[in-house]
């Protein structure tokens, strides 16, 4: 059976671990827009429900599957599925929680290599600096204005930091979970809400800088992200449910085989209720308390309702943003501090998607750390690359986002939530929680795993795709209409986007791989564990 010493050296420590794999981009950039996109409460509402009755629950069934799944000595999520499923095609339920990390990896260390090359552009002036044109910067920092612009070296280009970057994150991995993992998280996660915090004061003081402009207060600014309108029209929208429910997996870092991977290095007796409960709390702070308030009102204001409606996730974030900053006093050390707290927000979540991918080439197929390290970056390299040169209109990243990011999150999410409730079973999967658990999980959760979760999920899940893929328009009968998006057009439209084509052949090049991997692993732990494989 592989053997593994790692282990977390405290509660505090793995608690921190997973908040800083849950704490990310998705906290500072993607919540804020979603929020104020679909108009704050009514996002809120079903925001809030989908926490309580997706978020937490299928979270407590990822971390009891880890921690179960550890014991028997397994730490990827093939392996650990393995363990679970007495079955030989059991494995396979665990594949995607074994892509989703390595193949997100490959577009969100890219964003994070923009976040520490915009924190050095803010502190050497770059932003501040007379008739800069922000928009320009963006398009060719990030490559979105064409393919291969980004492909850089120079000290304005993002080329260093995507190596730094990635021997950063490479590094940290061959420390191995305590020394690196845990010591990154333990200050990294402390500096990160100082930082916002200091951050936070900035934007709640900024009043109303522009005198001819009265309504552009920070006041109004609160108000534009939360004040409710129209909430019954608003949780009538289905796009809004799904866009929630969707953040809520993807902040929490639920369903992508990253915590499951965390959690397998915990002991028989260690707490999870508690502890997947309180990683969930300080996301949400950071998310709702924090990320909530700084980027949508500072960007209103000095721009007004205008300058963020239609800006994209990372446009308002590295677009506006560094235009909103050149307009406070000492905005270049705020706009150098944001850009290095997004920057920590982001290592520690992309540290989380390494470690998965590294322990399934050290247990399934027997690697060293350092040729699994090795293999693990020449493939997350390759993915990089791609993404970096075919950027225009950052195209290829969207499309493995969308594809991996999204859709993939609610299938492994679904997978996790029905083996936990169905295969291993309600009553014996609740007493498996609650092995040493510092706190009881109240009873009605049992039929929200066991029925509520489930469904919820599906309808969630199958709406999602009808609207994202196939542009269903949520009417029935003979007013339903059907418009397929770009996700789809872009692959066998008439005028279909060859990047798009060959960001969809990569991907599917990478599942057969890593499945065909997965095939091998599985029969080396039927060796080692003397099972026939049939
Ligand atoms: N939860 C992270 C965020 O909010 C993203 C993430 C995805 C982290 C996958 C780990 C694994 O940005």
């Amino acid at each position: 059976m592989p053997e593994s010493k790692e282990v977390w050296t405290s509660r505090l420590g793995v608690i921190l671990a997973v908040a800083g794999s849950a704490v990310g981009l998705g906290n500072f950039l993607r919540f804020p827009g979603l929020a104020a996109q679909y108009g704050g409460a009514a996002f809120m509402i079903a925001y809030f429900i989908s926490l309580l009755l997706l978020g937490i629950p299928i979270g407590w069934a990822e971390w009891t599957m880890g921690r179960k799944g550890g014991l028997a000595g397994y730490h990827s999520s093939p392996g650990i599925f393995h363990a679970i499923i007495r079955h030989p095609l059991g494995k396979y339920l665990g594949l995607l929680g074994f892509i989703i990390p390595v193949v997100v990896y490959m577009y969100y260390v890219y964003i994070e290599a923009w976040c520490l090359g915009y924190a050095l552009n803010a502190a050497t002036g770059t932003f501040s600096a007379p008739g800069v044109d922000y928009g320009k910067f963006f398009a060719t920092y990030t490559g979105a204005g064409g393919d291969g612009v980004a492909l850089h070296f120079g000290l304005h280009d993002v080329g260093i930091f995507v190596l730094i970057v990635y021997v950063c994150n490479f590094y940290f991995i061959y420390r191995g979970l305590s020394k690196g993992i845990e010591f990154v998280c333990k200050w990294g996660m402390p500096i990160l809400i100082l930082i916002a915090l200091i951050i936070l004061a900035r934007v709640m003081t900024l009043g109303t800088p522009d005198a001819a402009k009265p309504d552009q207060s920070v006041l109004n600014g609160l108000g534009f992200m939360w004040n409710p309108r129209d909430i019954a029209t608003g949780l009538k929208n289905p796009q809004l449910w799904l866009a929630a429910a969707g953040q809520i997996f993807f902040s929490l870092s639920v369903g992508f085989g990253a915590i499951i991977t965390y959690a397998s290095y915990l002991k028989k007796k260690d707490d999870v209720v508690l502890s997947s409960l309180t990683a969930a709390s300080a996301n949400e702070f950071c998310e709702v308390g924090l990320g909530g308030l700084i980027t949508v009102p500072a960007a209103f204001v000095f721009l007004g309702a205008a300058g963020i409606v239609g800006q994209g996730t990372f446009g308002l974030g590295f677009n506006v943003l560094p235009f909103v900053f050149s307009k406070m006093p000492f905005g270049d050390f705020f706009a150098t501090i944001f850009y290095l707290l997004l920057f920590l927000a982001a290592v520690t979540s992309s540290l989380s998607m390494l470690q998965p991918g590294v322990v399934f080439f050290e247990e399934g197929l027997g690697l060293g750390r350092k040729a699994a390290m090795a293999f693990l970056g020449v493939l997350t390299g390759l993915g990089t690359l791609i993404v970096w040169w075919f950027s225009k209109d950052l195209k290829a990243l969207d499309t493995i986002d969308f594809w991996i990011g999204t859709v993939g999150i609610f299938v492994q999410g679904m997978i996790l939530i029905i083996v936990y409730a169905w295969y291993i079973g309600i009553e014996p999967g609740w007493k498996e929680t609650h092995e040493g658990s510092a706190m009881r999980i109240p009873g009605f959760y049992q039929p929200v795993m066991k029925y509520i979760a489930p469904t919820f999920l599906l309808v969630v899940f199958v709406m999602f795709i009808a609207a994202n893929v196939f542009g269903w328009n949520f009417s029935f009968g003979a007013a339903a209409r059907f418009t397929p998006t770009s996700y789809v057009t872009d692959l066998v439209g008439p005028n279909p986007s060859p990047v798009a084509r060959g960001a969809f052949a990569f991907m599917a090049a990478v599942v057969l791989i890593i499945g065909w991997l997965v095939h091998l692993a599985g029969k080396r732990w039927d060796r080692q564990e003397g099972r026939k494989h049939s």
